[in-house]
Order: structure tokens, then C-alpha cells, then sequence
């Protein structure tokens, strides 16, 4: 698709774009601003090649789109906002090993983030990304009815605990069913990182739907899978998308730093969405 200052190439029907047509790391006009905020409402996820960004610049590209949030983990020490991630053969875990979206323990989860890598294995290292849009149209409308107006409790502990058993971590209450507040579209809400239980259920009829859930969302059909260069950049609209990063490429080292933008109290939410522990 062409935007007035770039060109963002669907790399499926469903989800995923391929940015040509802007370096990074160049101070970016109103018009490329606009129009990476209308692309990203298009495709969900932004995938960019052969950039060259530090952790200054990465923050710099960041708050073009709002306030950075901190992550949960501990960011760089010059940089707080900007997480290192990096895995080698002393990793006994990864980031993102698990299908998640970012920080959903959060009461108002971040906006989007933006990864980007310069070190990768020889092979693998892939990122996965579902569309929440596509898995939602994909069930019933008698299961549409049945999920509307539940909510579920997602625990920071479930994801972060194997990197700090000491550490805390929030802990929030979201809609099961979530409108994106920009499109208003609908997207199912749950994840295998974060989410604990839904609360309006019996402990073993949350098990089961949340695992008919997760069979359902992580359905190739929904999904694009990006092939990581090094210095490749992706940008991922977290209200809309989870992912899984594979850690198939133990024990060689990936590495690189990312930045997640603050989002806002989603207003289809308001009532529900609400802090049950920090
Ligand atoms: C993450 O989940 O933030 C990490 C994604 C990746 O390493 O590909």
C-alpha cells in the first residue's frame, strides 16, 4: 500500500507489512510520523530492513508515538525506557517465548513496541505475530455472544517470575472481548503469558475456554512469521496482536534493545478495566 511517504508491502492477507522508503534513524517529518500511524492501523505489525539504530535513537523513534513506558524488567541503566534483550548460551530463558501481548498485567497495557535487532543466530530466531482482528472474526457469533462481557485476571508473576521469583509485577483485570480504541474493531483478549483465569468461570471452565481460546488465536491462518536480518526493526500495535518469539536457536546469541510506547485507558473498557493488585 502507498502512503505519501513510504511504501508498506502486506506480506499476508490478514496481518504484517514491510516498510520501504525510511531510515530510521533520520529525524522523521510530520508526514512520515502520520503516515507510520496510519500504516500500523492498517497491517497491525511494520517489519523494517537494513536500519542502523542505538538505544538513543530507538527512544527517539518511540516518542513519536506517545510517552515510552517502562517495562516491568529492569531497562538499560542510561536508558531506562529501552529494554536490552539478548540470549546466548547461558540463557535459561527468553523474552517472549511464550504467546503474549506485551504487559497485558498492566491495568492500561502499552500502545505498541518497537524491537529491534542487530545480532542474530545463523538460523531461526523468527518472531510470530497473530492478529487479535482476525482470530475474533474467525469464531462464532454464538461463541462471539458467549465471550462478550466476561473479563479475565492476567498476572505479571506467569511471565516475569521465571526471570525474578522476588520481583513485583502488576496484576489487572481486562475485557475478554476488547475494542481497539482506534478502529473500534473487536479483538479476543486473552494469552498464554499473562492471563490466569477468567473470573465469571469455574477454575476448570476457564481452563477450557481459555485453552479452546488459544488453539483458536494461535491458528496459522491469523498469523505472519518475520524472518529476522540483522538490523531489521519491528513495530507491533499491542492492542491488536500477540507474538511469540522461538528460541529454536540456542545456544547462539540474538541480540538487540527494545522500546514500548504508553497506551491509553481504552474508553470501551471504562468500569471494567481495573487494577486488582501492584
Ligand atoms: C518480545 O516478546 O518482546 C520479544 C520478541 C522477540 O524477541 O522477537
Amino acid at each position: 500500500m502507498q502512503y505519501q511517504s513510504l511504501e508498506a508491502s502486506p506480506l499476508t492477507p490478514r496481518i504484517g507489512a514491510m516498510v520501504t522508503g525510511l531510515d530510521l534513524a533520520q529525524p522523521l517529518s510530520n508526514q512520515q510520523v502520520a503516515d507510520l500511524h496510519a500504516a500500523i492501523t492498517d497491517h497491525q505489525v511494520l517489519f523494517f530492513r537494513d536500519q542502523r539504530l542505538d538505544p538513543p535513537s530507538l527512544r527517539v523513534v518511540g516518542q513519536h508515538f506517545g510517552n515510552l513506558a517502562r517495562h516491568a524488567l529492569k531497562g538499560m541503566a542510561e536508558y531506562p525506557e529501552v529494554r536490552q534483550l539478548h540470549a546466548d548460551e547461558t540463557s535459561k530463558h527468553v523474552s517472549g517465548e511464550e504467546w503474549h501481548t506485551d504487559m497485558s498485567c498492566s491495568p492500561i497495557p502499552p500502545m505498541g513496541s518497537i524491537l529491534y535487532l542487530h545480532t542474530l543466530p545463523p538460523l531461526g530466531g523468527d518472531t510470530v505475530f497473530a492478529s487479535m482482528y482476525a482470530a475474533y472474526n474467525g469464531l462464532s457469533d454464538r461463541m462471539k455472544d458467549y465471550l462478550e462481557g466476561l473479563t479475565a485476571t492476567h498476572d505479571g508473576m506467569m511471565a516475569f517470575g521465571r526471570f525474578d521469583p522476588n520481583g513485583k509485577y502488576p496484576k489487572a483485570v481486562h475485557p475478554v472481548i476488547r475494542s481497539h480504541p482506534v478502529t473500534g474493531k473487536k479483538v479476543i483478549y486473552v494469552n498464554r503469558g499473562f492471563t490466569s483465569h477468567i473470573n465469571e468461570l469455574s477454575s476448570r471452565e476457564s481452563a477450557h475456554v481459555l485453552d479452546y481460546l488459544y488453539q483458536h488465536l494461535e491458528d496459522p491462518y491469523y498469523q505472519v512469521r518475520f524472518r529476522w536480518e540483522p538490523h531489521s526493526v519491528a513495530f507491533w500495535d499491542n492492542r491488536c496482536t500477540q507474538h511469540l518469539a522461538i528460541w529454536d536457536y540456542f545456544p547462539h546469541v540474538r541480540s538487540g534493545f527494545r522500546v514500548q510506547i504508553e497506551g491509553a485507558a481504552d474508553p470501551v473498557a471504562t468500569g471494567s478495566l481495573r487494577e486488582v493488585a501492584s
